[in-house]
């Protein structure tokens, strides 16, 4: 019997007395009486995997979440036995392992305890299925907070909740339904300011329980497989969310243009229709990058064919696109039409790549087209043949991103939604059911479909989108939220999921703004692109059955405040550029919850609607119907209201007011934030400035910015541009350093300075320590200095 919805139980079995250990490089191996072995091993001083068995031995140790490429290091690992204990201490940690019940603690180099067992490592036999029901439970104090999980449709703040990790199709979800798309094992302790991570990489389903059964107590557990899980120290939330990124690994840069705005619907067809859209884009001026056809594209809903009645022509309807700016994404899902007419159907069929039942038959069920067989993706061999699928898509229709749904894998006219348990995957030569493949089923799908459309997408760079996930898919995809509904609390979901997915490695996410399911009211449409032009995936979407979801479905006002934040949107796309390639290079999330930004600060532990948009913009969205403002918490530090560019003091709460066009948005006082001008799409301007909004401080600041060709991969062989602006602040004077690294030579010559709240009045201005002349009337009356990309140090000095 499965007991998934109690943490013990009275058969539970137990860890007995450590006999033995032995030391083998970075790993220590604990043998008790009864056959169970921790593993534990030091992959870095801040980072220790627990690894348990219960059968005396090992199996084949293969992970599809760990990133095999990032580099181990610890640089000291000693162990020390006692009467009672045994202590490994890394240069930052120390754990001690109880040799009587195999209990551990884990403290750090000043003795505070970080993490302790409450019953520890215990196990549950399944005789129903074999293996074991795996459990770990930890103790919990008063005051720790708990943060992550991908994307969990609930507050912030994870204590007292109970969450469970199976990738479900879950149309139009609730407040606190679970599980969702997505299975993220990863969550971030909070306790006495000090933050800790734990990885729980075991692919069956899942539960996290932070204090919900018991108080003081914090457990996960899962339904098979090991108990194999990952600790993280800080102390910052910063070192554990950079470390388990990079564990988990990182994606590479996407082509700027995927930064853009996306515009999808359910479904654009035929032909003139999906144009009329784009044209109207152009015609209202509101910026578009992308345009999304999805499943009527298809001839009755087969992958990688089209229905030659709504695009008799793809390749030139897609070249005439391309031409106006617009990249062609593509929806392309795993259930694959039983039909032997169809090629890829008889294909998969002569090479056995679908997956089967335990009984033998391959596993069939409903999707779109009707009967579906599915490709087992977890064999690399059909991965391979799946990437090589895409060749007339991407290399000569010209389709520049797919985008990769249902994948969780959905079924539909069956309860559980998705394939029986028995069916069998290869999962990369380690044969298993379901139950284990089940949540890397859409990972290992949109793994498959990146490496094609990156091979024929080469020399550009590939772009892919999925919907369900395992810890890892960053590598290889951004993601959006799924079928969420077209409300008030959705808005206010689709943040929190943003901002969780963004701390738990996932960063390139967005969620279907507007709603997908059910109507928008123009106003809740005005609300929901004013929040989704800060996240870092971008699109609209909609199911396309209540109405029109355009900006121009609604009136003039919101066709106005669209235009107004996409324009805004492009207008900080190097910002937001350089805030992914500080993601991609250090594992930085790119919106950064209040938690995140100071942890330090008690306030911000159970904040949810305020948010940093990367280093030096605070967001805040507008989550209720009339309002002329709202309350929020503004963190520590000087801000500027980036619309009126008055000045606050954070570190409280206050109330803030907006018009319908705005949401509250404070820069950081001392930051430069580079914007390009506005775009109708990425690439469509040259332009021979950089413009740089820079906010005086009195004090420090440091501010950086990434450029480099927007797509391809030359910056990987050292053609970026990476700026660093060193801004010191004094009552009558302003200094600022720039330091240039990178052999990327930006196609402007100049920075258009915008000086904000500088409080005095310039009279010496000097470049590189030479006086220039300047026309201190026009800088009075406009605020602004063009100066040449070249310089190394500007000097203001005022009166
Ligand atoms: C699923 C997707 C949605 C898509 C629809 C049709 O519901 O989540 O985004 O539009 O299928 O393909």
């Amino acid at each position: 019997m499965i007991t998934n919805t109690a943490l013990e139980y009275k058969g539970d079995l137990y860890p007995s007395n450590i006999v033995s250990y032995t030391l083998e490089g970075d790993s220590v191996y604990f043998n008790t009486d009864n056959n169970v072995i921790l593993k534990v091993t030091v992959l870095r001083d801040s980072l220790i995997r627990f690894r348990f068995t219960t059968k005396g031995y090992f199996s084949n140790d293969f992970s599809y979440a760990i990133d095999k490429t990032q580099l181990h290091g610890y640089n000291f690992l000693s162990i020390t036995e006692e009467a009672d204990y045994y202590q490994i201490v890394t240069s930052k940690i120390k754990c001690v392992i109880q040799k009587a019940d195999m209990r551990k603690s884990i403290y750090d180099l000043a003795g505070n305890v970080l993490l302790e067992d409450e019953l520890g490592f215990h196990w549950e036999e399944s005789f129903e299925f074999g293996g074991n029901i795996v459990k770990m439970s930890k103790s919990s104090k008063d005051g720790e907070c708990f943060y992550g999980l991908g994307d969990k449709a609930t507050q912030m703040n994870l204590k007292g909740k109970r969450l469970e990790n199976f990738a479900t199709d879950q149309y139009a979800y609730q407040k606190d339904q679970e599980p969702l798309y997505k299975v993220v094992p990863f969550y971030i302790g909070l306790q006495n300011k000090q933050a800790y991570g734990i990885f729980f990489d075991n692919t069956f389903r899942t539960f996290f329980d932070f204090c919900h059964e018991r108080r003081n107590v914090t457990s996960f557990w899962a339904e098979g497989g090991e108990m194999n899980y990952y600790f993280f120290y800080g102390p910052q939330m910063q070192d554990v969310v950079a470390t388990y990124t990079d564990l988990t690994g990182k994606p590479e840069l996407p082509p700027l243009w995927a930064l853009g705005y996306h515009q999808c619907k359910w479904s654009y067809f035929p032909e003139h229709n999906v144009k009329e859209v784009t044209a109207k884009f152009r015609a209202l001026k509101i910026p578009c990058d992308a345009i999304y056809l999805d499943i009527d594209y298809m001839d009755g809903f087969r992958c990688f064919t089209w229905n030659k009645e709504y695009f008799p022509d793809p390749k030139r309807m897609v070249a005439e696109l391309g031409q106006d700016g617009f990249k062609t994404v593509v929806i392309i899902d795993p259930g694959i039409k039983v039909d032997k007419e169809y090629s890829i159907y008889k294909e998969a069929l002569e090479k056995d790549y679908f997956c089967k039942r335990a009984d033998g038959p391959y596993m069939k069920g409903k999707v779109w087209p009707g009967e579906c067989n599915f490709p087992d993706y977890t064999n690399p061999e059909v991965r391979e043949w799946w990437a090589g699928l895409f060749k007339e898509l991407v290399a000569d229709i010209g389709v520049k991103g797919v985008w990769n749904d249902m994948n969780e894998p959905a079924v539909m006219e069956v309860p559980n939604k998705t394939f029986p348990n028995d069916v069998r995957h290869d999962y990369d030569g380690n044969p298993c059911s379901h139950r284990k493949a089940h949540n890397i089923y859409g990972t290992q799908m949109a793994r498959a479909t990146y490496h094609g459309v990156k091979r024929f997408a080469y020399p550009k760079r590939p772009f892919v989108i999925t919907r369900s996930a395992y810890a890892g898919a960053q590598r290889y995809t951004s993601s959006w939220t799924g079928d969420n509904v077209a409300s008030w609390e959705h808005l206010w979901i689709a943040n929190i999921q943003v901002q969780r997915m963004s701390i738990s490695g996932m960063g390139f996410t967005g969620s279907d703004i507007g709603g997908f399911a059910e109507q928008p009211t123009g106003e809740l449409y005005a609300r929901w692109i004013q929040l989704g032009v800060f996240h870092p995936f971008c699109r609209t979407h909609s199911s396309g059955d209540h109405g029109d979801q355009e900006p121009w479905a609604f009136d003039e006002e919101v066709i106005d405040i669209t235009r107004k934040f996409v324009n805004l949107r492009y207008q900080l796309l190097p910002y937001l550029y350089t805030i992914f390639y500080q993601y991609i290079e250090e594992g930085i999330p790119m919106l950064k919850p209040l938690v995140y930004f100071d942890q330090a600060d008690i306030q911000t532990h159970y904040r949810n609607d305020e948010f940093v948009f990367g280093n030096q913009i605070l967001v805040c969205p507008i989550l209720e119907p009339n309002a002329l403002g709202r309350r929020m918490y503004v963190p520590k530090g000087e801000w500027y209201n980036y619309w009126t560019n008055s000045r606050v003091k954070g570190g409280k709460e206050m109330w803030v007011d907006t018009h319908y066009d705005e949401i509250p948005v404070f820069v950081k006082a001392g930051a430069i934030i580079p914007k390009y001008p506005v775009q109708q799409y990425v690439g469509e301007l040259e332009f021979d400035e950089l413009t740089l909004d820079l906010y005086y401080k009195e004090g420090k600041e440091k501010s950086v910015v990434y450029e480099d060709a927007q797509d391809g991969y030359d910056y990987k062989k050292g053609r970026y541009s990476f700026l660093t602006f060193r801004l010191t602040g004094k009552t009558k004077e302003l200094n600022v350093q720039l330091h240039k690294e990178g052999k990327y030579d930006t196609a402007y010559s100049k920075y258009k300075i915008n000086l904000i709240g500088l409080p005095f009045k310039v009279t010496t201005i000097e470049i590189d320590n030479e006086k220039i002349t300047f026309d201190s009337a026009a800088l009075e009356k406009n605020s602004y200095l063009v100066v040449n990309k070249e310089f190394n140090i500007l000097h203001l000095v005022g009166e």
